[in-house]
Order: C-alpha cells, then structure tokens, then sequence
C-alpha cells in the first residue's frame, strides 16, 4: 500500500522531469482516472490520508509512463472535457482544442436573446465536440435546437455519433465541402439550403508548408490538421462557400483558422457582397484565431 500523497508526489515528480506542461493538473488526472474518482474526491482522499494498493499504483506507473513519452493525456485516459461536455476520445480521430471553446462562446452570445427553435449546421466535426456543446448550451437554455454534423472520416464520425449521442444532433458522414455529398449522406437537406441559423467550422488549416513539430499535435491524423493547400486556405475557402449556401439571411457563421489566414480571410469576406458584419476574433493567447460574419439578404 502507498499512501495517495505519496503516489500524486512521485506522478507530479516525474510528468515535471518529462518535461509535460502542467504536472499537478496531469498527474490529478491520470491518478483520478486510473482510480475511478473525481478530482475532487481524490483531494478527500489526500486529506484523510487513504491509500492506493500496489495492482493501482503499477496501472498509474504505467500511464504515466506512457505519457513521459509525450503519448496525448486524452489518449491515455480516452476521454475529455469540452464545453462541460464529456467526450470519448480515440486515437486516430482530432483531440479538441480548448481554444476552439472560444467559437462555442461567440455563437451562444450571438443568440443570447433567441427563443425560437435553431438549424446549426457544424462542417468538420471530428469527435463532435462543437456540435455536443452547443446541443448541451441551447438545451440548457430551453432554445430547441437541431444541429447537423458532417464528418469526412468514418472513425471520426462515428465517435462524434457517440458523443452527441443524447442531442437532437445528426451525424453525417460526407465531404462538408461539397454540398451534394452531404445532401446524399441526408436527402431531408436538399430542402433546408438557404434555411440554417448558423454555420460553424473548426476545418483543417494548417498550412502543409509549416508542418507540425509538437510531438502530441503529430498524433492528430493529416486529415484534421492540413489546409489541402502550401497555404492552409484551400479547405477553409471552401467551407466559407458552403457557409454561403447553407445559411439563411442574416445567419451567423464562425469559422477557426490559422493566424496567418486572419487578414486574407477578413478582407475576402468583406470585399464579397455574400457576407456582412466580417469580425476577426481572438483565441484565449491573443491570437487571431476565427472569422464571424453574417449571411447578406
Ligand atoms: C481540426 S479537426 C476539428 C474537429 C472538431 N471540429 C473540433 O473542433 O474538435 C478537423 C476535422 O475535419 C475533418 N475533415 C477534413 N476534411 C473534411 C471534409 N472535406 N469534410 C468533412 N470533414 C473533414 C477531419 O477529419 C477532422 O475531424
């Protein structure tokens, strides 16, 4: 038997030697998880001085092994939690970005004063975490709301189908850049172009001439992270003309992108007779992350 204290001493010990971001909240995690308990529950157990037997002890070792070698947090314990939404994790398919929270914000802002019932459509939505999170706020606020989900990958659209699970959220498993592949994955669409309150995207963006380096974002598939183009702007362009189809007037759109896309992206919009009201909106360390815009007449 060890005590807890000891065994959260030694796991921050060596999250911090393997050089990982932030040990104290990691080691909470990776302990909590391996022993079945909240975070909060498990600071009881610190305070009352309880023990871990040695099978517990040798499973956290061995996450915490894995994850000195820099495999995702989320990998490791095959969860997270976006929005206040809990999420299954798998690898192959995007980890959600707490950045990305940012977009889910800006939207419920946008219809903070709404009662009536909500068309969201989320173009890209890997393991379905906007598309959750919203379906989990406007639920909150008693604001009916039926969101559509579209999903190139097959393991990522069937987590997504997962996650949102308890949402009035349909998953589709289509090209979200190609209107009639996803009017084929749902035919009740070809009735709702024109018609949506809101379109959201966190698509891939990176530009392929700046690959990633950090070692957890290189366990994230190609799929989710390159912009199909040196630049990164091939598949975000084509989501702001789907944007454009989908959406009613003066709906709303909010789209992630790469920070050197902010100004190319903000100035296309608002040269274009399509889009009104084009914002560029900052991630949480200040960098300009996302366009908003409204659909004109
Ligand atoms: C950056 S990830 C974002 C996932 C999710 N929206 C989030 O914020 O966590 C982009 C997602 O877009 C998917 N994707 C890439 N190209 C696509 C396409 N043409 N149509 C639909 N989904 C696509 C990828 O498989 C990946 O799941």
């Amino acid at each position: 038997m060890t005590s807890v204290n000891e065994v959260v001493r030694q796991v921050q010990l060596r999250l911090s030697q393997a050089k990982i971001d932030s040990p104290a909240a990691e080691a909470a995690m990776i302990i909590s998880h391996v022993v079945g308990v909240s975070r909060g529950k498990l600071g009881v157990m610190q305070a009352l001085g309880e023990h871990l037997d040695s099978a517990t002890v040798e499973r956290i070792v061995d996450l915490v092994d894995q994850r000195a070698k820099r495999i995702p947090l989320q990998h490791l314990t095959g969860e997270t939690t976006f929005y206040g939404v809990d999420l299954k994790i798998e690898p192959g398919v995007f980890i959600p970005r707490v950045e990305t929270e940012v977009l889910v914000e800006t939207t419920l802002e946008h219809f903070a004063d709404t009662t009536g019932e909500l068309k969201i459509l989320d173009l890209c939505t890997g393991s379905g975490a906007i598309a959750a999170a919203l379906a989990d706020q406007f639920g909150r606020r008693s604001v009916p709301t039926r969101i559509w989900a579209v999903e190139l990958d097959p393991t990522a659209a069937e987590l997504a189908r997962h996650n949102t699970r308890d949402y009035n959220v349909t998953v589709l498993c289509a090209d979200a850049t190609k209107t009639a592949a996803v009017i084929g994955a749902d035919p009740e669409l070809a009735t709702l172009l024109g018609t949506f309150d809101a379109v959201v995207s966190n698509p891939p963006y990176i530009p392929t001439a700046t690959p990633v380096t950090q070692t957890e974002a290189e366990q994230d598939p190609s799929l989710a992270l390159y912009g199909g183009s040196s630049d990164g702007l091939a598949v975000p362009l084509r989501v702001v003309d789907q944007a454009a189809r989908w959406l009613a007037p003066h709906g709303f759109f909010m789209m992630e992108h790469d920070h050197t896309h902010a100004a190319e992206l903000a100035a296309m919009m608002r040269q274009s007779s399509t889009w009104h009201k084009v914002h560029t909106i900052r991630d949480l360390t200040d960098t300009d992350r996302f366009v908003s815009a409204l659909r004109a007449e």
